[in-house]
C-alpha cells in the first residue's frame, strides 16, 4: 500500500480520536485503559501530538523532549489498523528523531507482550536498555529502549 504521508499537529478536536484509537488498542487494551485515562496521558504537560494524515488521520505520536530523565521520550505511538504494514510506524519514528535533533538520546517503553513493536524499535536502532517487571500489571515487563542519536 502507497500512502502519501504528512506528520502535523494534531488539532484540539482530534485528542478524543486520539484518545479511542488508544484505548481499543494494545497495549492499552490489555492494561485496561479507559480513553479518560488515555486522554490525560495525551495532555501531558510539555508534550507535543502529532498526527499522521494519509488525507485523514492514520495515526498518532506523542513526543516529550524531556519526558525521560530529562531526554526525549516517545511515549505513545499507534496507527490504525488498516493502515498498518505500510512504514506509517516507521514514518513516525523518523519524524520524532528530527524533532529531537541535537539531543544525545531518546527513550521509549515497550510492553512485553508486544514483540512486533519491539522488533520495529530495534529495526529503527533501538536497544534494550532496562526491564521492568510487572510494573503496569503482574505478569508483564516493560522494557525500556534507548538510541543513541549523536
Ligand atoms: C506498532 C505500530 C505503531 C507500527 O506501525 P506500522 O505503521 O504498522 O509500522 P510499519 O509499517 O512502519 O512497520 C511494520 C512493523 O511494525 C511492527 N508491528 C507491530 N505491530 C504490528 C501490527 N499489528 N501490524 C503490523 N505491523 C506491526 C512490526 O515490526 C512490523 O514489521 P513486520 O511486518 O516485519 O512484523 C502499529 O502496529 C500499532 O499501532 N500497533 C498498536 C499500538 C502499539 O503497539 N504501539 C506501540 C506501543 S509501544
Amino acid at each position: 500500500m502507497h500512502v502519501a504521508l504528512t506528520f502535523r499537529p494534531a488539532l484540539d478536536s482530534e485528542l478524543d480520536w486520539c484518545a479511542q484509537l488508544m484505548a481499543a488498542n494494545d497495549p492499552w487494551l490489555t492494561y485496561k485503559c479507559s480513553v479518560q485515562w488515555s486522554m490525560n496521558v495525551l495532555k501531558w504537560p510539555g508534550s507535543s501530538l502529532f498526527i499522521a494524515d494519509a488525507g485523514k488521520p492514520v495515526g498518532f505520536i506523542l513526543l516529550h523532549p524531556r519526558g525521560f530523565l530529562g531526554s526525549p521520550y516517545i511515549a505513545a505511538v499507534v496507527v490504525t489498523k488498516e493502515f498498518r504494514g505500510a512504514g506509517i510506524g516507521s514514518g513516525m519514528l523518523t519524524f520524532a528523531e528530527g524533532i529531537f535533533a541535537g539531543s544525545r538520546h531518546a527513550f521509549l517503553c515497550v510492553s512485553s507482550f508486544n514483540p512486533r513493536a519491539l522488533a520495529l524499535y530495534q529495526r529503527h536502532g533501538y536497544v534494550k536498555v532496562g526491564d521492568l517487571p510487572n510494573f503496569i500489571a503482574d505478569g508483564y515487563s516493560e522494557f525500556l529502549l534507548c538510541k543513541r542519536l549523536r
